[in-house]
């Protein structure tokens, strides 16, 4: 498996560009099974999760192709597979967001259980419960989800969601878009990535208003269309390399990244004391966004909550800034149950974290030292590296098949900006025997 080293204690500077987000580009590409017609995506980032998107259409029969400036082709004309395979969705959970458009476009649908996962038990009740309100008959068994309509076609109804769920707001806005009759989408998830989609089924011919906003209506058409999609900015890669310039005492722009997705996020870096710049797009330039430490960062308070609260994909990052803070911070994770794997692996690297229930409270130190850490999931691997960034000496991140998932080409946009870091792939015979070794 492979591993990053960093040599901290290098401020970072310069310039990186935000990839396309891959929690945009997971659910635009489960919609092209809603039309039987070609859809095409710019902007698709290069990340395991898409490699394994795309592998999930192409095992249902559709026609996927990428090329390397990101751009993919869909057709599902020739899907005739509604599945989604344990072997699959075992490795990313989002693949659930394919079971509203297989019920939608074809009628039944077999997607696995994605199971258990590092930062919580993750149930997918809600995504069932909306689907079974618009007549979809489902029975979970064998660790699979089992789902067909009996009517041929969803109708419209009125959902509310206990709670805010992302891929849940996703997988049912994508099923009403063909459903017969009105869908009403209340507690709706606000996030960007979801007004993205919403874009996206509106190019394709739907019918959707309200998004980004805590209801959303869906009236339902008989058939969608294909279209050119773009998708988001990442806003959490961005946050994460604007990160990266403020822990390691540096002054770092991220390009074709929209400020508006990152208030929360920015609004607590400021009250940290960090300079933050921004710029709209204009005809003579991208958007950008521009952070730099101006002494070091002051202990800041946060508490983690649905859009526009601050993200949850952010809080481990942060944490790893007020690690190096001066004084103490209190951060409360209120949407996931476990997640704090990465306190573990900072405390390592000498960080004074005390854990209560699903609250951190972090008292800021002059500087980490490298260690050997383990990533444990994907933005904790993103908060080691910060903090290997940050720390004095060497720093040895193994299982970094975890910010494959999310971070694409991580080792070489922080090189770009001056980081020591470089990816180490074992050679698989470094560990064959040789043949005169006694056994
Ligand atoms: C999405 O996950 C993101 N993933 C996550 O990003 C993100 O952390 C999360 O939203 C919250 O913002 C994608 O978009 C692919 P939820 P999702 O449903 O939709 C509970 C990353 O690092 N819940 O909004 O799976 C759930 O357990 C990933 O990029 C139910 O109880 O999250 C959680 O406590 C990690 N029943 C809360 O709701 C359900 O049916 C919010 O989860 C669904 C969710």
């Amino acid at each position: 498996m492979d591993s990053i080293i960093i040599q901290g204690g290098r401020p970072l500077n310069g310039t990186v560009e935000a990839s396309g987000a891959k929690n945009a580009a997971l659910p635009l590409l489960a919609a092209a099974i809603l039309t039987d017609k070609p859809v095409i995506y710019h902007r698709m980032p290069h990340l395991r999760d898409i490699t394994t998107m795309i592998t999930l259409l192409a095992n249902q029969g559709a026609d996927v192709s990428m090329d390397d400036q990101g751009c993919v082709h869909v057709d599902t004309s020739t899907s005739t597979n509604p599945e989604a395979p344990y072997e699959l969705v075992k490795t990313m959970r989002a693949s659930a967001l394919v079971l509203g458009p297989l019920l939608a476009r074809f009628g039944r649908a077999r997607v696995s259980l994605p199971g258990g996962c590092a930062i919580g038990a993750r149930p997918m009740d809600m995504h069932l419960k909306g689907l079974e309100a618009m007549g979809a008959v489902i029975e979970v068994e064998h660790g699979y989800v089992d789902a067909t309509v009996p009517a041929g076609r969803l109708h419209g109804a009125r959902i509310a969601f206990d709670k805010v769920t992302v891929t849940g707001t996703e997988n049912l806005m994508m099923a009403a878009a063909l459903a017969d009759g009105v869908t009403i989408l209340e507690n709706a998830a606000r996030e960007p990535e979801v007004v993205n989609l919403a874009d996206s089924l509106r190019s394709m011919g739907a019918d959707i208003t309200g998004d980004g906003s805590s209801n959303i209506r869906i009236c339902g058409v008989t058939s969608l269309h294909g279209a050119d999609l773009t998708v988001i900015a990442d806003r959490i890669e961005a946050a994460t390399y604007l990160a990266a310039g403020l822990i390691s005492g540096g002054d770092v722009t991220v390009r074709k990244v929209e400020a508006d997705l990152l208030d929360a996020f920015l609004a607590r870096l400021r009250d940290a004391g960090a300079i933050v710049e921004v710029g709209n797009a204009s005809k003579d330039s991208d958007s950008w966004i521009r952070c730099k430490a101006s002494g070091r960062l002051k202990s800041v308070n946060i508490e983690t909550s649905p859009h526009p609260g601050f993200p949850t994909d952010l809080q481990a990052q942060f944490m790893a800034l007020m690690c190096v803070a001066s004084g103490s911070s209190v951060i409360r994770e209120t949407i996931f149950e476990n997640r704090f794997m990465h306190v573990q692996e900072l405390r390592r690297m000498g960080a004074r974290i005390v854990l209560n229930g699903n609250t951190a409270v972090v008292e800021g130190i002059e500087a980490l030292s490298g260690a050997p850490v383990m990533a444990t999931d994907l933005r904790a691997s993103a908060s080691l590296v910060l903090a290997g960034l940050a720390a004095q000496g060497e720093t040895v991140i193994s299982r970094v098949y975890h910010i494959d998932r999310g971070y694409e080409r991580i080792e070489e946009k922080l090189g770009q900006l001056g980081a020591c870091i470089r990816r180490n792939t074992p050679h698989t015979d470094m560990f064959r025997r040789p043949e005169s070794a006694p056994i």
